[in-house]
C-alpha cells in the first residue's frame, strides 16, 4: 500500500451498505405527529448553547413526500458526548450523514465551527470522523493496508503511518487483526476498525453512527471507556444509538428524534427534569433491608446518599440506580410512530 498514490483531495467516506443515495426508492410517508410536537413545542426543549461545534438551523432532507430530517435545530457543545437517540427511522442516519458533509440538506443549513460543510468540504472533513453505520466491503485489504489507504487519503506522510497505526491498532484492541483480510473480521471488530478508521486524522469531531450495534457486553463496556478517553483528549463525539440505556451514562447531551424531528435536547437532567423524569433509586442497608426513592435529578440523589449516610447514620452497601429514568422519558416522548 505504501506506493499508494494519495487521492486528489480528502476523499469522502466510501460508501456503505447502508448509505442514503439518491437512487434508492421512495418510502410511502406518513405524515409526521403534529399533536406530540406541538406538545413538546410548548415544553421549551430546546437547549441554548454558546459553544457549539455543529449547530443545524432548520435542517431538513426530503425523499420526495417522505420528510426524514424535519426542520431540525441541533447544537453540540463542543467537547460534549451527544448522544443522539431515536427510534428506527427517526433520522438520525440522515442528520449524521448531512453533518458529515456526505448528504447536502434539502433546505436549512448546517455549520461546523461556522462554516457550511457543503461549502468548504475539506475543511470540514479535516475537522471531522465519520463511523458509517456499516463498513462497506474491502475486498483484497488486511486491516493494516485498509488503516494505510485511509492514511494516505488524508495525506498522513507514509513514514508516520507505522507508529500512526500501532496507535490506532491498540486503542481499539485489534493489535492482533493487522494481518488478517478485513472481511474476515467479526461484526463487532469490523465496528472497531471503523471506529479507528474515523480516528486517522485525529478530527475534532466524532460522529458514530451505532458504534455499540453488534458489540458483545464486554465490547460495549470498552467502547464507553474508550468515548471516555477520546473526550478527555479534547473531541466531541456525536453517538446515535436506539437505546438511551446504552448511553445514559456517558452522553453529557441527548438529542431525541423520532419521525425526523427533534424532540427534547439538553443534558440528561434537564431533559428528565423538564419532563418529569423519575430517578428511581434503589437503597440497601447493612441491616438487610432496603428502601426505594424517586428522584428527579442527581443533585437531589448526591443529596438523598448524603443525608442518609451523615445525618441519618445508616449504613449503606448499596445505592443504584434501578430504572433508566432516561428511558422512560424516551418513552414517553416518542410515540412509535415510523414513516
Ligand atoms: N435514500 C433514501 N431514499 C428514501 N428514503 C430514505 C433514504 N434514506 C433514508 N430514507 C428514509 O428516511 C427516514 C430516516 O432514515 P434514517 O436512516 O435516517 O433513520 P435512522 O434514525 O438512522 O434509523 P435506524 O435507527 O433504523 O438506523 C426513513 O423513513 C428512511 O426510510
Ligand atoms: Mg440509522
Amino acid at each position: 500500500m505504501s506506493d499508494m498514490p494519495p487521492p486528489p483531495s480528502v476523499p469522502s467516506t466510501p460508501p456503505t451498505p447502508n448509505s442514503p443515495s439518491a437512487s434508492t426508492p421512495v418510502w410511502d410517508a406518513q405524515p409526521p405527529a403534529p399533536a406530540m410536537v406541538a406538545q413538546l413545542a410548548g415544553l421549551g426543549l430546546t437547549a441554548q448553547v454558546d459553544d457549539a461545534i455543529v449547530r443545524t438551523t432548520e435542517a431538513t432532507k426530503r425523499y420526495g413526500p417522505l420528510v426524514a430530517v424535519n426542520a431540525v435545530n441541533l447544537a453540540v457543545p463542543r467537547g460534549s458526548i451527544y448522544g443522539l437517540i431515536g427510534p428506527n427511522g427517526a433520522g438520525k442516519t440522515t442528520l449524521m450523514t448531512m453533518v458529515a458533509s456526505l448528504l447536502l440538506p434539502t433546505s436549512g443549513s448546517i455549520e461546523i465551527d461556522g462554516s457550511d460543510p457543503a461549502e468548504n468540504t475539506d475543511e470540514a472533513r479535516r475537522k471531522l470522523g465519520y463511523m458509517p453505520d456499516g463498513l462497506g466491503v474491502y475486498d483484497g485489504l488486511d486491516v493494516g493496508g485498509y488503516l494505510e489507504f485511509f492514511a494516505a487519503a488524508y495525506r498522513i506522510p507514509s513514514s508516520d503511518w507505522p507508529v500512526l497505526i500501532d496507535g490506532l491498532l491498540e486503542l481499539v484492541q485489534l493489535e492482533v487483526k493487522r494481518d488478517s483480510p478485513v472481511n474476515s473480521l467479526s461484526r463487532g471488530m469490523k465496528q472497531r476498525l471503523s471506529l479507528a478508521r474515523a480516528l486517522v486524522h485525529d478530527p475534532e469531531l466524532l460522529i458514530l453512527d451505532e458504534p455499540a450495534s453488534g458489540l458483545d457486553p464486554r465490547a460495549r463496556v470498552e467502547l464507553r471507556e474508550l468515548l471516555w478517553q477520546l473526550q478527555s483528549l479534547g473531541k466531541t463525539i456525536i453517538v446515535s444509538s436506539h437505546i438511551l440505556s446504552e448511553l445514559q451514562e456517558i452522553v453529557t447531551h441527548v438529542g431525541i428524534m423520532e419521525a425526523g424531528r427533534l424532540l427534547a435536547e439538553g443534558s440528561p437532567d434537564e431533559i428528565g427534569s423538564k419532563l418529569g423524569a423519575v430517578r428511581r433509586v434503589k437503597v440497601r442497608f447493612a441491616d438487610g433491608s432496603s428502601e426505594t426513592f424517586d428522584l428527579t435529578s442527581t443533585a437531589d440523589q448526591v443529596a438523598l446518599l448524603h443525608r442518609l449516610v451523615v445525618d441519618d447514620e445508616r449504613e449503606v452497601v448499596e445505592f443504584r440506580e434501578v430504572n433508566a429514568g432516561l428511558e422512560d422519558v424516551f418513552m414517553n416522548v416518542t410515540k412509535g410512530i415510523v414513516q
